[in-house]
């Protein structure tokens, strides 16, 4: 689902983008480590901030970035102008990177989500596709908003969401073993729970045999 005028405008600030640079990075960083050399997916990229991030900071060095909104796209095709050669973008769906990049299965060492699977109506889909691209050990990097932010009245009246089958923390968190990720303790809720910030892993089923 689009955003609508008044997200955009939330969304498309220096406000937001600080919170992303000094603050979701940082953690996320905490949580799961850099993505050194790694061939990367962004799902929902937007205006392309969090893109420029996983280059500069996650130290990624190719990005797959994808939204649905032409118009973000457009933005992000602007932000990142000097990265040609290790950005490709894509107006698409995030529950399809075949479609967009012809992404096969485990075509990316990690993926980003950086606030956008709360805006998909079959948020499990988008699980599934983010299980099926990443290799074997690769990561999930994850920044939700969950069901209780999207109750909440502010939101509501501001924002065009899914109404539907929305997540809380703990059901985000349990759906991601039943799509072949694992996210361990990697993760931490803020806000009263309004927020899910995290770290899962492809299961790496050869790793695990050879475990066992
Ligand atoms: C809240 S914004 C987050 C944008 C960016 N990741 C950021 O942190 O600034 C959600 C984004 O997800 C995009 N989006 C919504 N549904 C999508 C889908 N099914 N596939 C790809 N992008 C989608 C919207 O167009 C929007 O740009």
């Amino acid at each position: 689902m689009l955003m609508n005028q008044m997200e955009t405008l939330t969304v498309n600030n220096p406000a937001r983008r600080a919170l992303q640079r000094w603050y979701e990075t940082p953690l996320l960083m905490r949580l799961g480590g850099r993505t050194p050399g790694a061939r990367v997916a962004e799902i929902g990229c937007g205006s392309g901030y969090g893109t420029k991030l996983i280059l500069d900071k996650f130290g990624a060095a190719r990005v797959d970035a994808v939204d649905l909104d032409p118009k973000m796209i457009g933005r992000a095709r602007r932000r990142l102008a000097r990265y040609a050669g290790r950005v490709r973008l894509a107006v698409g769906d995030a529950c399809d990177l075949r479609a967009a990049f012809g992404s096969g299965d485990g075509a990316y060492e990690a993926v980003f989500d950086f606030g956008i699977i709360h805006h998909i109506p079959d948020w499990r889909e988008s699980l599934a596709e983010v299980a099926r691209v990443l290799a074997p050990g690769g990561r999930f990097f994850f920044e939700e908003v969950t069901a209780a932010a999207l109750a909440r009245p502010s939101y509501r009246a501001l924002f065009d969401h899914p109404t539907r089958d929305r997540f809380t923390a703990g059901e985000f968190l349990a759906e991601l073993p039943k799509q072949g990720l694992q996210a361990g303790e990697r993760w931490a809720t803020r806000i009263g729970g309004d927020y899910l910030l995290g770290v899962a892993h492809r299961a790496d089923p050869q790793g695990e045999e050879s475990r066992r």
